[in-house]
């Protein structure tokens, strides 16, 4: 490959990866609150781009439209092979979660909090949009797998909850599927790799376990993104 993309959310998330590649900052993009880096892995040039703080509030620019657009303005600006929408996610007890783990996708990714009860909408608001195959990856890199669930809420209802035993869910994050939905439309294969900072099914609050872990989480991400990238960049997506 020539040009791989990795799309990530928050800042704490991407600095370990940033350091390990000891990727170089690029110009900013007029208008858009992206962070974008790059590095190169032999002879394939690796882009990161991060959401960016959020100009209003301050905070980093988590959920699902700035992914779209990071996304988006990546696939146009640099035409990767293969883009990576990576970060942290929930995880369950039930489906074998621990914390710190780190899933690739699997199958297809969708969303749980679109619900649309008309006709034709109810399928249009879950997306499954597809997945690139990652067996081979999974089984080299010994990565857990499983379907990748967006939403843009960290806690999760009835209603989420329903829907995302409905689809087999087993990672929950804020961006994926958005990602998934522009490289959908662009024709570009994507995987997701995320890092699992808190248990859905666990008594203490998702927020805490979230902060405990996330600077965990973030380092394990980065190391195996590493694996990923190595393993990728060698190949073509056949
Ligand atoms: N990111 C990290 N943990 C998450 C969760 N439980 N839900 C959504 N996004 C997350």
């Amino acid at each position: 490959m020539k040009c791989i993309a990795v799309v990530m959310a928050m800042n704490s998330e991407a600095s370990p990866i940033v350091t390990l590649l000891n990727a170089e900052p690029l110009a900013e993009i007029p208008f858009m609150p992206f962070q974008l880096y790059e590095a190169h892995r032999n002879d394939c040039r690796i882009i990161i781009s991060v959401n960016g703080r959020d100009k209003r509030h301050g905070v980093d620019s988590i959920g699902t439209q700035t992914a779209a657009l990071n996304a988006y303005v990546v696939a146009e600006r640099f035409s990767p092979e293969l883009m990576i929408t990576a970060g942290t996610a929930g995880g369950w007890i039930q489906r074998g979660a621990e914390i710190g783990d780190v899933y690739v996708s699997d199958q297809k990714f969708v969303h749980h909090d679109r619900r649309i009860a008309i006709p034709g909408f109810t399928e249009y608001g879950i997306g499954s949009y597809p997945a690139v195959p990652t067996g081979a990856l999974a089984r080299t890199l010994n990565l857990k797998q499983g379907i990748v669930t967006t939403s843009n809420s960290l806690d999760e209802n009835d209603d989420d909850r329903r829907l995302i035993a409905e689809t087999g869910g087993v990672v929950k994050e804020m961006e994926a599927a958005a990602v998934a939905y522009v490289c959908d439309l662009m024709g570009i294969p994507v995987m997701a790799l995320k890092a699992i900072t808190d248990l859905v099914d666990h008594h203490a609050a998702t927020a805490d376990q979230f902060a405990a872990n996330l600077r965990m989480a973030s380092e394990q991400l980065a190391e195996k993104l590493v694996q990923v990238v190595d393993f990728c960049a060698a190949r073509s997506i056949a």
